[in-house]
């Protein structure tokens, strides 16, 4: 199943499984990934394995909420096609650990032009809400220290520090 929701006519939000991706929603994935986290999480204790980072993100058990944005003729420069160029999605996965069902999340990424817009507070709200419909305990996730901004961000919309384990270098 692949639920589409336009808001506004500006974005649409679709919820996919790691086997529904296309070629170019990875690779357009992958490039905001890449571009966000290359550099800091290098400078960070987890190193950057862009392999592994890979692995852990297209995994089969991966869940996507896709933010795209449909793209004009005249961005494109192809004629009657219209396209969606992807601006922001998280990743996650339903897991189970010490006995709590919890929903973790790998990913929240927006590329440049599309933060402080709300679109990070809504993709945490949608996976609060899809960790709600299943049942599930708690929704975790593991932010870089280096990634300040990330941090004041997960503060705002209201997490909570459980376990602090990555230090700086
Ligand atoms: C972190 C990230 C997902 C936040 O998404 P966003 O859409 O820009 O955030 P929102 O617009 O929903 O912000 C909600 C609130 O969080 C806080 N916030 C968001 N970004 C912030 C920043 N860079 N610095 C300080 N506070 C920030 C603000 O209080 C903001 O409300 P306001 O804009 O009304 O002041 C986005 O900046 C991003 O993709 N960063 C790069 C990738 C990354 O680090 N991902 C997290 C990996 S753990």
């Amino acid at each position: 199943m692949q639920p589409t929701l336009k808001l506004g006519n500006r974005f649409s939000v679709r919820l996919l499984k790691s086997s529904e991706l296309t070629n170019e929603e990875r690779d357009s994935m992958w490039a905001i990934i890449e571009h966000n986290m290359s550099t800091m999480s290098s400078q960070s204790s987890m190193g950057w394995d862009a392999e592994d980072k890979q692995k852990e993100t297209f995994h089969s058990d991966s869940r996507f909420i896709i933010l795209s944005v449909a793209t004009s003729e005249s961005d494109t420069g192809r004629s009657e096609q219209q396209g969606a160029q992807v601006i922001g999605f998280s990743v996650f996965r339903f897991d189970y650990e010490e006995g709590e069902k919890l929903l973790y999340c790998y990913e929240v990424q927006l590329c440049e032009s599309s933060r402080r817009l709300g679109l990070g507070r809504f993709l945490m709200h949608e996976i609060i809400r899809i960790g709600r419909a299943w049942n599930m305990e708690k929704v975790m996730l593991t932010v870089l220290k280096v990634n300040t901004d990330a941090a004041r961000f997960y503060r705002e919309i209201g997490y909570a520090e459980l376990q602090s384990f990555i230090s700086r270098r």
